[in-house]
């Protein structure tokens, strides 16, 4: 059902101090440019590591989805984990065939393709984003 691991998402208080980290750790041309994603209530950063991506994601606005995991990890941490798939719907049938907890409907997410959250409770305790491939693979 899975394709590759897309990105690792990290949130952090301060995309800005962690965009100068990794600016040392993998180069500043790893580091894209800081953006507002309002509809996901998140500020976000896309680092290119050699095989994947770092997604940085900082709250944005008092409603921001993770407002609640920073209270529990103040100094940031490993959010979610997301893989591609090459058709979103086809995917969410499968995770709910399984009986799976699938979070909301798909939506467009930061890479401008569909996803969707399944419970970290049905993936071994790790928030899993299904990302539809953004090279349309299918
Ligand atoms: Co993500």
């Amino acid at each position: 059902m899975l394709g590759r691991v897309n990105h690792v998402g990290v949130a952090t208080p301060s995309i800005e101090q962690w965009a100068e980290r990794y600016r040392v750790l993998l180069g500043a041309e790893a580091v894209g440019e800081p953006f507002d994603l309002p509809a996901q209530g998140v500020r976000v950063c896309f680092v290119d590591a050699p095989n994947t991506q770092i997604e940085l994601i900082e709250p944005l606005g008092e409603g921001s989805p993770i407002h609640g995991f920073l209270a529990r990890n103040p100094a940031g941490g490993q959010h979610h984990l997301c893989y591609e798939v090459p058709d979103i719907h086809r995917a969410k049938a499968w995770f709910e065939e399984q009986g799976m907890r699938v979070l909301g409907e798909p939506r467009i997410g930061a890479h401008g393709t569909p996803i969707f959250f399944v419970h970290p409770k049905d993936m071994g305790g790790v928030l899993t984003e299904i990302m539809e491939s953004p090279r349309g693979e299918h």
